[in-house]
Formats: C-alpha cells, structure tokens, sequence
C-alpha cells in the first residue's frame, strides 16, 4: 500500500502483526462485547451482578449513544450504567482509576472497564507514518471490592492540551463537522507528528511512572512487573531503562498486535495473565494524545486461573 520495508517497521516500531476488525457495520463495540462476555465466563459472574462499566476509546461506534452502552445491551448487563471516556491512548488507565473510585467510596461492588479502539476506521492507508503501526482490539477488567490492599493502591495522572498540534483528528467534531470538503482532504484520520510525540512520550511516561514509583518506595526489584502503553517498541525500551527493570519483567505484545490505543494496556495483561501471582506489585503507564499521560500502581487480586 505504501512504500515502506519489513525492516524499517521492525526495527523502527517492533511490530510484526496487527489484528485488523472487518466485515460491514462492525463496530468497536464488538470487540468489547466479545471482551466483556470472556470475562464474566472466566470470572464466574452473572451480567446482572454487575454495576457500571466504563469504556475507553476515540473509536466509539458513533458519536452517540455511548458505547459502554452498546457493550452493556449485548453483554446483557441489565443492571449497569455506564458511560465512554476518551483520553486517547491513556484512557484505559484514566477508567481504570475512575472505576476504583466507584469501588473505594462503597457505592458499588462490581465494575467493568473496557478499553476497546478499531484503529483501521480512523487510520489512513495511503500514510506510512502511521498505517504502519494501528491494529484493532479490546480488552476488559473487572473491579470489585477487598479489604487486602489489593487492586489499584495510587496513581498520577497528567494533560496537557498544548499537545493537540502534534495528535489528533482534524474532522469530524463539532470545530470541523464532516463535509465533502473534509472527506477529499483526508482530514478523518489520525494525525501524528511521530518524531515530536515520541520525545513527549519517553521522557513523560518514564518521569511519571518513576515519580510513582519513589512515592511508594519500590524499586527495580519490588516491581514486579511493568506494563507500558504499546506505542513503539523504542518507547517501551527507554521507559523500563529509566525504572532499572529488565526486559524479563516488562510485558511486551507490540509485535503481535501493532499500538491498539485503549486495548494496548488490557491485552498485554490478559496474555500474561498466567504468569501473574496474587500481591503481584505491577505499575501501567501510559501517554497518548492530548496529551494525556500517567502511571497507576495496582497489587494483583488473583493466582493463575
Ligand atoms: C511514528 C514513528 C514510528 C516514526 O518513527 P521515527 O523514527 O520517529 O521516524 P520519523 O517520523 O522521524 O521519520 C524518519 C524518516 O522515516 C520515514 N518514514 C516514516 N514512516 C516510514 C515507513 N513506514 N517506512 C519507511 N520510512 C518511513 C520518514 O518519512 C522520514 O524520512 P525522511 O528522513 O526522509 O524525512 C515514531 O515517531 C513513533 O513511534 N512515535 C510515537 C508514537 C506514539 O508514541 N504515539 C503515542 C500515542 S499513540
């Protein structure tokens, strides 16, 4: 499609593969859906126990209704509220920290965060800066209460909107409404000055999550594991150099599925779910448009199912 070479995407980015959602009228919606039902399987937990579930993404089904909403009807989720939450790439951990708080106050016992993006609706093909690096996914959580001091213990959250210029979709909100002015210039897709968001990404992501990581004095070695935002291989790298952590504690699935935006964080814990002990000490960071950016410290509730 566009001139560019296996080894440039490899070594530039690390990504080999990317899951890409076809067929008409599909939605992100049904990734999450798909998300959502896998987890009350594995969890043992019946649709109407649960009481809210918040969906991350920038690649909503449409404009409205939300699609929390949408997942919640088809997951069969007849007693939850929910809503959608667009941080860009950082929106898993911004619901993630939202839905604990629904948690820690008492009001409510069970919560699904899904973050959930089909990529390939809002990437353009024709530009090799960044068709190269989307794909498609969703991935689901589920917060419930525990007097242990498991689950989400802190985080630091950050924006800064100043970075608009360098990320973003031109049109199609209310400043640029779609129009066949908009459509002919391309402006539906992402836009990304990669070189700059890169720098912004390495030094905030590692700045926020070593901030994160003195507060609760853990080091190299009471960190357990690191599970970064899956943005660039590079960027990963830089930010588990920073905190001292070997590659062997970072999870890494940038090569199988591509920067996924709000499934990135999710999915990387569901395929290293296995290799998780309950009191686990994990730290997520994240940065993507906005900017946004931040780190979350979470204890992990469970041994292996
Ligand atoms: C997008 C990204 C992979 C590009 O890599 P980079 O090393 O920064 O590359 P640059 O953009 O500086 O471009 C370097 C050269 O490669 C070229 N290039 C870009 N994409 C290419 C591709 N797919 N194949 C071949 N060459 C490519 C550029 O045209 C440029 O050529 P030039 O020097 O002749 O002008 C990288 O910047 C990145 O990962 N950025 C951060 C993404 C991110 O974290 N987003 C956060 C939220 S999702």
């Amino acid at each position: 499609m566009v001139e560019t070479t296996d080894e440039w995407i490899t070594t530039r980015t690390g990504i080999k593969e990317r899951r890409i959602l076809k067929g008409k009228d599909q939605g992100t919606s049904v990734m999450g859906i798909e998300a959502v039902k896998g987890l009350l399987k594995k969890t043992k937990t019946r649709p109407e126990e649960i009481d809210m579930l918040i969906c991350s993404t920038v690649t909503p089904d449409m404009m409205f209704p939300a699609t929390a909403n949408i997942i919640s009807h088809h997951a069969g989720l007849i007693n939850a509220f929910g809503y959608d939450m667009n941080a860009a790439c950082s929106g898993f951990i911004y619901a993630l920290v939202t839905g604990s708080q629904f948690i820690e106050t008492g009001k409510y016992r069970k919560i699904i965060v899904v973050g959930a993006d089909k990529m390939s609706s809002i990437v353009d093909y024709t530009d090799r800066s960044t068709c190269i690096i989307f794909g498609d996914a969703a991935g689901a959580v589920l917060l419930e209460p525990n007097n242990d001091g498991l689950g989400v213990i802190d985080s630091i959250l950050k924006s800064d909107g100043s970075g608009e210029q360098f990320l973003h979709m031109k049109a199609g909100g209310s400043r640029r409404p779609p129009s066949h002015e908009t459509v002919d210039a391309r402006e539906h897709y992402v836009y990304q000055e990669g070189s700059s968001v890169f720098k912004f990404a390495v030094s905030n992501m590692a700045d926020v999550s070593e901030e994160l990581a003195k507060k609760h004095n853990m080091n190299a070695d009471t960190i357990d594991w690191l599970v970064p935002h899956q943005a660039n291989l590079r960027i990963i790298d830089a930010t588990a150099r920073r905190l001292g952590i070997n590659h062997d504690k970072v999870m890494i699935v940038i090569e199988k599925y591509g920067n996924t935006t709000n499934a990135t964080i999710p999915l990387a814990l569901w395929e290293y779910e296995s290799r998780l002990k309950k009191g686990d000490n994990i730290m997520l960071a994240a940065f993507g448009g906005g900017f946004t950016w931040g780190s979350v410290y979470v204890k992990w509730a469970l041994n292996p199912v």
